[in-house]
């Protein structure tokens, strides 16, 4: 009997403190859990739920946070603070997506996230996506397609 390849882990780590958000952080679990995409199990985790564990088991991750005071949330820096120095050495190269949504800026959080992240050596490998200013409705066909895109390609073996 043929044995089934194990599925690969996409990990979502996304601070979603609003109704928006957490329809944003819906739409990029619905965007990566397409049933065309057959070999990828999504598990999305709240940032203070998840820890060292998840993201050695992972084989992407999608990051997503509001942007607080020109920061990230204090919940994803904490997910950050607690898995680092567990992940730095294992991780590496390992690719990353992250969206984030501003109300009127974002840049400051994009930075904060990249240099965090260019410190694990992950790798971007999606435009970060930015959702700034009043909600859309578009916002969400844009995580969507975060979320497929990711999915997508990691089924593809291109990560
Ligand atoms: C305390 C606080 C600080 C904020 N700081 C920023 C900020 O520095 N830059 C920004 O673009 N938006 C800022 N915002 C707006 C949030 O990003 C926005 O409220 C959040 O993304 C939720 O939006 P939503 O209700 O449309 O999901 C701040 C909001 C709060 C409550």
């Amino acid at each position: 009997m043929a044995v089934e390849p194990t599925p690969k882990r996409l990990l979502i780590v996304a601070h979603a403190p609003s109704p928006n958000t957490r329809a944003l952080a819906d739409a990029v679990i619905r965007g990566a859990s397409h049933p065309d995409i057959g070999g990828v199990d999504v598990r999305s985790v709240a940032p203070l739920e998840a820890g060292p564990a998840d993201v050695l088991a992972a084989r992407a991750i999608i990051l997503g946070t509001t942007e607080n005071l020109g920061y990230m949330s204090g919940a994803l820096k904490d997910f950050f603070d607690r898995i680092y120095y567990t992940c730095l050495e294992k991780t590496q190269g390992l690719p990353y997506a992250l969206f984030i949504r501003a109300g009127h800026d974002g840049t400051g959080t994009r930075r904060a996230v990249e240099s965090i992240a260019t410190g694990l050596r992950w790798r971007l490998v999606q435009d970060v996506l930015i959702c700034r200013g009043a909600f859309q409705d578009g916002f969400a066909e844009q995580c969507e397609a975060l979320g497929m895109t990711m999915a997508a390609a990691l089924d593809a073996g291109l990560y």
